[in-house]
C-alpha cells in the first residue's frame, strides 16, 4: 500500500504516487510482459545493486526487452529516489515492461519499454516470527517448469507464486514452498530455501526451478567463507522434513528461520548455523551500506 513515504519515478521523471500511472495498453498490464527487481536499501544505499541490475539485464535479454537506460543511469535514478524517500531504509521495486502497444499480444506493436521505480517502506515481518521462526507448507501448486518459462527470469508473470501464497494464506501458514513437476523442492513464493543436515548447508539447484536469488548467492558465499560445505542439489520433501534446520532467504524476508513444515517441528529453530550466517549477513549489510 502506498503511503506518504512512497516515491515513484517513471520513464526518467520523479512523480508523486497519486500520479504514478501507466496506460491500460501497456503490455506489462495486458500480458505480464515485463521484468522486475526487488531491491533493499539500508543507510540510504542500495544493497547489492550491481547484482540486481545484472539479473534485470539477464531477465530482459531472455525476453528481448531493451532496458532503455544504461545500468549507470538506472543506478543514478535509484540513488536519487532513495534520497527523495528521506528514509534510511526501504524497498525499491524496479519494473521494465514491454511498453504501450496495441491490444494484440504481438510485442512488435510496443514502441518503447516503460521503466518504473517505486521506493517504499517495507512492511517488516513481525519480530516474534523472525525470532521464533515461521510455519510453512509444501504447496500443491507446482513451480512453472524450467522448459516452459525458466524461473531464473524474474518476469511480471508471478501467478504461479501468487497461487502458492494464496494456498498458504488459506491454510493459515506463513509461506508455501513449491515443488517442481518431479516433486523436488524449488523455492517459496518470493524466497529461496536452505536446509542444514549433518553440518552441511543444502539448497535446491537453480535448475530445479528457482530464482537465482541474490540473497541465496550471498548466503552461499558467507557459509563457504566460514568453512561450511554448501551443496546445491536436487532436494525432496524428505530432505526438508528430516533437516536439522531450515530457513528462507530473499530481499524481502532477508533470512528467516522455519519452525514448522507441514505440521512437523523442525529440529532446531533458529539453529546454530542460521545464527552464524544471519550474523554474517547483517555484518555484510553494515559493511556495504
Ligand atoms: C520467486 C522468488 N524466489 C526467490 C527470491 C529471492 O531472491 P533475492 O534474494 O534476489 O531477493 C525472490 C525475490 O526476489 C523471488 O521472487
Amino acid at each position: 500500500m502506498q503511503n506518504e513515504k512512497t516515491v515513484c519515478w517513471i520513464n526518467g521523471k520523479m512523480v508523486a504516487p497519486e500520479d504514478a500511472v501507466v496506460s491500460v495498453f501497456d503490455h506489462g498490464l495486458l500480458y505480464g510482459d515485463g521484468v522486475f527487481e526487488g531491491i533493499r536499501y539500508y543507510n540510504q544505499k542500495a544493497f547489492r545493486l550491481s547484482e540486481h541490475l545484472q539479473r534485470l539485464r539477464d531477465s530482459a535479454m531472455v525476453l528481448n526487452i531493451n532496458l532503455r537506460y544504461s545500468e549507470a543511469a538506472l543506478g543514478r535514478a535509484i540513488n536519487e529516489l532513495i534520497l527523495e524517500s528521506r528514509q534510511q531504509q526501504g524497498y525499491i521495486r524496479l519494473i521494465v515492461t514491454r511498453g504501450v502497444g496495441s491490444l494484440g499480444i504481438d510485442p512488435v506493436t510496443c514502441q518503447e519499454p516503460t521503466v518504473i521505480l517505486i521506493a517504499s517502506p517495507l512492511s517488516l515481518l513481525a519480530a516474534d516470527k523472525r525470532q521464533q521462526g515461521i510455519r510453512v507448507m509444501l504447496s500443491g501448486v507446482r513451480r512453472i517448469p524450467v522448459d516452459v518459462l525458466d524461473p531464473r527470469v524474474k518476469s511480471l508473470n508471478y501467478l504461479n507464486n501468487v497461487l502458492a501464497k494464496m494456498q498458504a494464506n488459506a491454510a493459515g501458514m506463513d509461506e508455501a514452498i513449491m515443488l517442481n513437476a518431479s516433486g523436488n523442492i524449488t523455492e517459496g513464493s518470493a524466497d529461496n530455501v536452505f536446509l542444514v543436515k549433518n553440518d552441511m548447508l543444502l539448497t535446491p539447484e537453480v535448475s530445479s526451478g528457482a530464482l537465482a536469488g541474490i540473497t541465496r548467492h550471498l548466503v552461499i558465499c558467507l557459509a563457504r567463507d566460514h568453512g561450511i560445505e554448501v551443496i546445491e542439489s536436487r532436494l525432496t520433501p524428505y530432505d526438508l522434513y528430516t533437516s536439522d534446520e531450515c530457513f528462507l532467504t530473499g530481499t524481502g524476508v532477508e533470512l528467516i528461520p522455519i519452525a514448522e513444515i507441514d505440521g512437523r517441528k523442525v529440529n532446531t529453530c533458529p539453529g546454530t548455523m542460521f545464527r552464524l550466517i544471519e550474523a554474517a549477513f547483517q555484518k555484510t549489510i553494515m559493511e556495504e551500506t
